[in-house]
């Protein structure tokens, strides 16, 4: 923990585990770790945290008709999330589990406080309840449809434990009007706003139809309302019940990120469930639109999902996050297409950011041979100054976007200064400069120009895409972590020089769209219909990792393709080896891959001294999660064969000589 930083703590619904994730999950994950990436290069102690929400009827009853335990249906789908987040690179700092017993710890704590302040009372209930949204339908009449959903209700009566909602009506109402930010953006406010007028009713916060929930502390027939209990976690993840220091660092959070859909359980119940127990309030509630397909909202119970791995398998993560950001329009619903997906890949990644990166790289390598060109007062026109002036704006114009979350705005001026330097480089023709002599000035002014905007693009646009921009950076010359880089207030006069570029790499090839459409499609519907007889949970929950095509097949001890595609095996460069301390086994090294030197623990020091294998390229799993071994911090593994009765470990390397961070497929 840094105290000296300001902190950010931002969270990220925890979601249901009666279904696998899909597009729509991932897109308020993509959101919160673009905000994450942001907020750090801004200089903010940052802690994300998501999760999965666990109990409640509808998990216990898609469990029974799977034949399984609600915890082992949990199990499995939660594994699922946290196996999505890896592969897509989104690194979370929390993941709770509402099955965790430091979060029952936490409903407990905080349902105590409320009811020691008098918020809490034991009374019954009799109406119409919707499963699906676990909720009681505020008009009980049976037969009645869910105004949310539309799905039948049932009648329930129940003896149950009250949340005095009624009495917070007035405080919320003072909340929303003191900060009037705290429901962005706006237009939900207003919808938050009426519905509170329009008059609170007292909240049934416990069930006793059925069990599979929290206790109650004292009365264990009740369990918490699932709401109750899903809120929660954002306070259990910064160590509500159980570490007060970082509770107090980390709490309140500072943005609540998500879809509308569920603004009401987290601008009315859910400030309110906190005031009743005296805690502070989160600072914001930001509830963003919903993906749509074929204008319909994207829901396993419409059989519509899209999943986000074949977008992200075919054209990489950063394309997905791109799209995905730069699509939908802030506060917007947005239509997914894979048409519109790849269409903006080819004009935007590979003819845009792509295309600058490779020809003000290519010119500089040619022209200047790779020198990093310098700026000359004495060839600088106005068109020169005009381009200057608008990276300037933009650098401005983008932190203001980035602030108020408006993604496709900020990405929007982003590729509006992109296109500004492509017109530049038609008006000056560099490539005619080279020609004269006399023009060499010039020339490194005119590559001087776009250099610039090629560097401060690619800082700007790191939080979006975080892996090319890396290599557009290394590429440009420098050999620091683009994220260790600032993006605070007046970064854009403070840039560090780099000296020589490197060679330039494609990270963004054209493809082909029928091609690519395929590709995709055809993994889809892999996803969607998995070749294999779906396990007992798959039934229910549509699918689970257990049933994904890749594992479908280890019951036969084989895995499919996308699962080895899980595995990232790069090229590595052993850069220096040393022995650990105290480990006869372990080699500590460090191993560049291409985008960046990692430090990998390795063991291999009975087979190979540090000598012998400084220089040796070598087989890098690149995405395995860290660990420590004996103390020293592991990232990635190296791969050997383990040759003869003791496993002597022999190192894998190649036959002729390959670049560094080359991708084993
Ligand atoms: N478990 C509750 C949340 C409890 S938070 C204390 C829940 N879970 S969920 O699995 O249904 O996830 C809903 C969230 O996923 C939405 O609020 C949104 O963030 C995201 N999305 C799910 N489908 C989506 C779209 N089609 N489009 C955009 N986001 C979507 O509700």
């Amino acid at each position: 923990m840094t105290d000296t930083k300001t902190k950010f703590y931002i969270t990220t619904p925890i979601y249901y585990v009666n279904a696998r994730p899909h597009l729509g999950h991932t897109y308020t994950t993509i959101i919160a770790d673009t905000i994450t990436r942001y907020k750090r290069m801004c200089g903010y102690d940052v802690v994300l945290l998501t999760g999965t929400d666990e109990h409640g009827q509808k998990v216990e009853r898609a469990a029974k008709a799977a034949h399984t335990t609600p915890l082992e249906f949990a199990d499995r789908i939660s594994a699922e999330y946290r196996a999505l987040w890896q592969e897509l690179d989104l690194p979370v700092d929390r993941f709770v589990r509402t099955t965790e017993p430091r979060h029952e710890r936490a409903v407990q704590m905080l349902f105590r406080k409320a009811l020691d302040q008098g918020h809490i009372y034991k009374g019954s209930y009799e109406g119409q309840y919707c499963v699906f949204d676990e909720m009681y339908v505020d008009e009980p009449l049976p037969g009645n449809l869910c105004p949310e959903c539309k799905r039948p209700t049932e009648r329930v009566r129940e003896e149950n434990y009250f949340f005095k909602l009624s009495a917070f009506q007035d405080r919320l109402l003072e909340l929303y009007e003191k900060q009037p930010d705290f429901i962005q953006p706006d237009s939900r406010r207003n919808e938050v706003l009426a519905f509170v007028r329009s008059g609170l009713r007292d909240l049934s916060i416990s069930r006793t139809s059925f069990k599979w929930g929290i206790p109650f502390p004292g009365d264990e027939k009740h369990i918490f309302y699932v709401w109750y209990d899903a809120l929660t976690s954002y306070i259990t993840g910064i160590g509500y019940a159980d570490d007060e220091l970082q509770f107090e660092r980390y709490w309140p959070a500072d943005v609540h990120l998500i879809g509308k859909e569920i603004l009401r359980f987290h601008a009315v119940y859910w400030p309110a469930f906190l005031m009743a127990a005296g805690e502070q309030l989160p600072k914001q509630i930001f509830a963003h639109g919903w993906w749509l397909f074929a204008d319909e909202k994207m829901s396993k119970s419409r059989g519509n999902m899209q999943y986000p791995q074949p977008i992200a398998r075919v054209l990489g993560v950063d394309a997905l996050r791109y799209f995905l950001l730069r699509e939908m329009v802030f506060g917007q619903d947005g239509n997914f297409s894979r048409e519109s997906l790849i269409t903006r890949y080819n004009a935007d990644l590979a003819n845009g950011l792509g295309n600058l990166a490779s020809r003000t790289l290519t010119m500089i390598e040619q022209y200047l041979g790779g020198r990093v060109p310098a700026r000359s007062a004495a060839e600088e026109n106005d068109r020169d100054r005009e381009v200057a002036a608008l990276r300037q704006t933009t650098c401005e114009e983008v932190a203001r976007f980035y602030d108020s979350y408006d993604f496709s705005r900020a990405l929007e001026s982003i590729w509006g200064l992109i296109a500004e330097v492509d017109k530049y480089l038609v008006e000056f023709q560099p490539w005619l400069l080279v020609k004269e002599q006399s023009k060499w000035a010039r020339l490194e002014m005119v590559l001087y120009t776009a250099y610039e905007v090629l560097r401060t693009v690619t800082r700007l646009a790191h939080p979006v895409l975080p892996h090319a921009t890396q290599q557009i950076w290394q590429q440009l010359g420098y050999t620091t972590r683009l994220e260790s880089e600032s993006l605070s207030p007046n970064w854009w006069n403070e840039q560090k020089p780099a000296f020589q570029v490197a060679a330039p790499q494609a990270v963004f090839p054209r493809v082909d769209k029928t091609e690519a459409f395929e590709r995709i499609e055809a993994m889809e519907d892999e996803i969607r219909n998995p070749a294999a007889t779906p396990s007992a949970a798959s039934a229910a929950a549509g699918a689970s990792a257990g049933s994904s095509p890749a594992s479908a097949g280890a019951a036969s001890g084989k895995i499919g393709i996308e699962d080895f595609a899980k595995v990232e095996m790069r090229v590595g460069l052993i850069k220096s080896a040393e022995r650990v301390a105290g480990a006869d086994k372990l080699l500590k090294l460090l191993v560049d891959i291409g985008d960046e030197v990692r430090q990998v623990v390795a063991g291999i020091a009975t087979a190979y001294t540090p000598e012998q294998i400084i220089g040796k390229k070598v087989v890098v799993v690149a995405n395995l999660a860290p660990r420590k071994l004996r103390g020293v911090e592991s990232n990635g593994m190296i791969v050997a064969a383990s040759a003869g009765p003791d496993g002597r470990p022999v190192l894998c390397t190649f036959t002729e000589d390959v670049p560094v961070g080359a991708r084993l497929k």
